[in-house]
């Protein structure tokens, strides 16, 4: 990784230009990232509590079974986000928690653990924005074939109807799936997150499902809770061809047909983005008459989350996508503790790019944000200014779409605090909030402090300082 920030990175005119009010600030956090108690109060296993206990599959051998004790700690971490004034939270349900089994019985001691967390936050008037699903998936579903059986959608409509008749009273913003082509892609394809199989046999029904699940479970919300708005959140990359040559260009087109447009073209009505990568005509095998219609829903929201870009060159040896996705290490850029690079204007493109869908209403930046290597000083402190940096930079890119009138509504930082980070354990350290976790014992970081004030400026006189 290079030192520095390369020069002009910067973040020189962020102050005197503003947001506005309306402007959604907030923090994101993800269920078995943090929650830990795996099965304690009743909790089934989830995919990736089995998962993890596979060997090698994620680094270190870590597991998710404590995380960050965010199940016995969530006051503590509340508390923090209301003393650094951020007005919304984001975070997902356990769905294993709620029904162990994943379909049937209820569990109430979830459902109670559900409404304290929730009403913890109104009290200290902080907006919970909650995501159905963030990939946890019950295991006693996974048994059944999981995202590649067609059931599911009844299983996930039947959780969904649930979820909102518990919370619906009190929980405004919804999003029902998070990230649908990672879980479908790293789990059902690589088979580098749970449940860790592999091929198209299983990758294609799976997405088909979820896109069916993304479409349904808007709806459930929709009928159950009338005042609600719902959204559903979607990994995206700006893509940039290795070469100006055809070839590269054309590969740039097959890539973003899988990584930017597979999950929110269908749901607007458009169907699978074929065009870009014809192979997805294969999907037509797990389309069922009427899916068409199923598909579609209307979302009062498109949240996008976003981290890097992406370098595209033909590569004739890859099955199908002949693409090969060139690792920042290989290309000589300022990349993070993931491997990723650090490309602003990333942000900027996305945002454009969803907002130019006729169908989105608008777009709020559900996440974004970075792992870098933390030290924590005189045991009191974490100066992460690389992290400030990398956040105004990409907050700088989504003022000046704000700007331009695209319809950005809100910014989420990924994340609220170090967490489990899936495949790679606990390594990367993603959070404002620096957690040790031999004592967990939190550390709001450099950068906790500086989004706090940002935030808090926008409150005062709208005026941004970094
Ligand atoms: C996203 C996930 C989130 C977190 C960040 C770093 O893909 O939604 O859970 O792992 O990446």
């Amino acid at each position: 990784m290079h030192d520095h920030p390369p020069a002009g990175h910067h973040h020189a005119d962020l102050n005197k230009k503003f947001f506005g009010n309306d402007f959604h600030w907030g923090v994101s956090a993800s269920a078995l990232q943090t929650e830990g108690a795996w099965n304690e109060d009743g909790k089934g296993p989830s995919n990736w509590d089995v998962f993890s206990k596979r060997r090698k599959k994620i680094l270190n051998h870590h597991t998710p079974a404590v995380a960050t004790d965010f199940y016995h700690r969530y006051k503590e971490d509340i508390a923090i986000i209301s003393s650094l004034n951020i007005p919304n939270f984001r975070f997902s349900l356990a769905w294993s928690r709620i029904l162990p089994g994943g379909i049937g019985k209820i569990n109430p001691k979830g459902i109670d653990f559900y409404n304290c967390l929730i009403d913890a936050c109104l009290e200290k008037n902080i907006e919970p924005w909650i995501t159905l699903y963030h990939w946890d998936l019950p295991q006693a579903l996974e048994e059944k074939g999981g995202w590649t059986n067609r059931d599911i959608i009844g299983w996930f409509e039947a959780y969904t109807s649930v979820c909102a008749n518990a919370f619906g009273d009190r929980v405004k913003y919804w999003m029902v799936l998070n990230e649908p082509m990672v879980f479908t892609g790293a789990g059902y394809h690589l088979g580098i997150h749970a449940p860790g199989k592999k091929g198209f046999r299983n990758f294609l029904p799976a997405v088909h499902h979820a896109v069916l699940c993304q479409a349904i479970g808007a709806k459930v919300i929709k009928n159950e809770c009338p005042y609600a708005e719902v959204g559903t959140t979607f990994s995206c990359s700006y893509i940039t061809p290795y070469t100006t040559s055809e070839k590269d260009q054309r590969a740039v087109k097959r890539i973003d047909a899988l990584l930017n447009r597979l999950f929110i073209e269908p749901a607007l009505g458009l169907g699978y983005p074929v065009d870009g990568l014809p192979f997805l005509n294969k999907i037509n095998k797990y389309i069922k008459t009427g899916d068409d219609l199923l598909m579609k829903t209307d979302f009062d929201f498109i949240g996008i989350q976003n981290y890097t870009r992406e370098v595209v060159a033909h590569a004739f040896h890859i099955p199908h996508l002949k693409a090969w996705l060139i690792p920042a290490d290989k290309r000589k850029v300022y990349y993070t503790s993931m491997d990723w690079e650090v490309y602003p204007e990333s942000v900027y493109e996305m945002i454009k790019k969803f907002s130019a869908y006729d169908g989105v209403k608008k777009v709020i930046v559900t996440e974004n944000g970075a792992a870098f290597p933390d030290k924590v000083e005189n045991n009191s402190s974490v100066h992460d200014s690389e992290r400030i940096h990398f956040l105004s930079n990409y907050i700088t890119q989504v003022l000046r779409a704000k700007e331009q009138g695209y319809k950005v509504k809100g910014y989420f930082v990924w994340a609220l605090t170090d967490n489990f980070e899936w495949a790679e354990g606990y390594h990367p350290r993603f959070g404002l909030i620096y957690i040790d976790y031999e004592t967990q014992r939190r550390i709001i970081k450099d950068s906790g402090h500086w989004y706090g004030s940002l935030v808090r400026q926008k409150k005062a006189d709208l005026r941004l300082q970094v």
